[in-house]
């Protein structure tokens, strides 16, 4: 996996542009030939606060917002990949997202399958955020035979979030799978904290046996893959049989144009991290820093609710000139990485802030952050970014990387989609972070990596996973 990661490296001899075949451009929904989808109840959004729910991590139990049915599962789905906003003034202007989209190509697909909701005939369903409708692929309880394959109690939803791969195919190549697994790691963020505003318990499961979860979704095994779940709520009362017999025939879906391409770098990337049964816990390994770490001061929660933060979040390129205090720091950081993972982060601030420009090293676990290089490094940043500039003006980065041959060698070939949807899903958390505090946040995925690499001051075996620019904005509100 580490080999896919640097054979889609990007350098400065190999970029290897591309005209784009505009007359195969992807369909940005997934449609099905014999079934239409239902409309969605109207939706009971959650009322808790970004910052409450992102900054207590992982959620802490607490008495559900609102009863398992179908309007809050509609808030869910519409949290996680609704239509939050247009790209121009019109009907016809595309629908931008609740979650960013490299190239606002939306790979990322969502299904749930419903057990014992009230207002929902339980089934597999497919969420399509056009109408915004459900269609349904399966009908009867699902929770057990679900259940089993993950080798976990069956639970009254299970979200799938899976992947097109041509969306992103389409415009990126060979690189289109890291794209796949960022843009599904930032859904996932969403739907996360969707699913703990809502409050009824909830597991995410990144190890399932690959083949029989795209069989039971009905996914075309080539095309596209299951990359995460999400289990939420209690033990249904009747959750159905463990084998539910074969899966309904009559759920295929419309090509996404005339002609879908295939790329067996990215199949085989995939395929090379398939399991055939549930997974175990994860251990990840700790981060030393050589220098003394600065500790950040705890995070204060409050401001804007989970809806109106996620409505507000858009790529933002504006950046102005502006230092970032110590509070903010902790916030962005504590919101967007509060826990040790996969991968890690360094951090790159620019002058006028409490910390001195320069690179550092995040460390979750003590919430604080040790220098690298006391040197500004932004403007180096934004060449090895493909030479978008707006990277340089932003008062911080963040790079997000993982030592990839470590995790194989500990975890196996799957740790690379841990360390790709960790990724992501650090990503769109910064992103709802920065709009909570009146900031802007674009996230980066072109980049060549051995500079990036070079530049955040990574240890010789790590890779630059993705990069994020952040802070004040023109017409922002700070
Ligand atoms: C994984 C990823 C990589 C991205 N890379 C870039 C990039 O290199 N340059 C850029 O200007 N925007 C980049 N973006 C931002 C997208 O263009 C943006 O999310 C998309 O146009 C949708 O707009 P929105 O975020 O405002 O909803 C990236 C977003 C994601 C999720």
């Amino acid at each position: 996996m580490n080999d896919y990661h640097r054979q889609t490296a990007y350098t400065r001899e190999g970029l290897g542009g591309h005209a784009l075949d505009w007359g195969c451009q992807p369909e940005p929904f997934k449609r099905y030939r014999q079934r239409q989808p239902i409309p969605l109840e109207p939706a009971r959004p959650p009322g808790a606060a970004f910052l409450d729910l992102a900054l207590a991590w992982p959620p802490p139990a607490h008495d559900p917002a609102g009863p398992l049915d179908a309007a809050g599962l509609a808030a869910a789905l519409l949290l996680a990949a609704g239509i939050t906003a247009r790209a121009w003034d019109g009907p016809e202007a595309p629908g931008l997202r609740a979650a960013a989209s490299a190239g606002a190509l939306y790979p990322a697909e969502l299904y749930v399958a419903a057990c014992g909701i009230t207002g929902l005939d339980d089934g597999l369903y497919h969420f399509c955020p056009a109408g915004p409708g459900l269609t349904p692929l399966w009908d009867g309880p699902l929770a057990a035979a679900l259940g089993r394959m993950l080798g976990q109690t069956p639970s009254a939803l299970t979200f799938a979030l899976t992947a097109m791969y041509w969306r992103s195919l389409w415009k990126y190549r060979g690189r289109a799978y890291r794209y796949c697994l960022l843009d599904a790691g930032h859904m996932l963020a969403n739907l996360e904290l969707a699913c703990a505003a809502w409050g009824h318990g909830q597991r995410t499961c990144l190890d399932f046996p690959d083949r029989s979860l795209n069989v039971f979704l009905g996914l075309a095994s080539d095309d596209e893959a299951a990359l995460a779940l999400v289990q939420a709520g209690p033990r249904p009362a009747q959750p159905g049989p463990e084998n539910p017999g074969l899966p309904p025939l009559d759920r295929q879906a419309l090509p996404l144009s005339p002609r879908v391409g295939r790329d067996a770098t990215v199949l085989m990337a995939h395929a090379a991290g398939d399991l055939e049964g549930p997974g175990g816990t994860r251990l990840w390994p700790s981060l030393r820093a050589s220098a003394p770490p600065r500790p950040l001061p705890p995070p204060q929660n409050g401001g804007p609710g989970l809806l109106a933060t996620v409505r507000a979040r858009r790529s933002r390129r504006n950046f102005i000139p502006g230092g970032l205090d110590l509070a903010a720091l902790s916030r962005l950081l504590t919101a967007a990485l509060p826990a040790p993972g996969p991968c890690q982060a360094t951090l790159l601030l620019g002058p006028g802030g409490e910390m001195p420009a320069g690179a550092y090293l995040h460390l979750p676990q003590e919430r604080a952050l040790a220098l690298l290089k006391a040197s500004d490094q932004r403007r180096d940043l934004a060449q090895a970014c493909l030479g978008q500039l707006w990277v340089g003006q932003a008062s911080m980065s963040l790079v997000l990387w993982a030592d990839l041959e470590l995790l194989e060698e500990r975890g196996g070939p799957r740790t690379y989609r841990h360390a790709m949807l960790a990724a992501g899903r650090a990503g769109q958390r910064l992103y709802l972070a920065a709009t909570a505090l009146g900031l802007g946040c674009c996230g980066v995925g072109a980049f060549y990596d051995q500079e990036v690499a070079a530049i955040a001051g990574l240890p010789p075996t790590a890779q630059p996973l993705y990069v994020l620019a952040c802070g004040p904005i023109k017409g922002g509100m700070r």
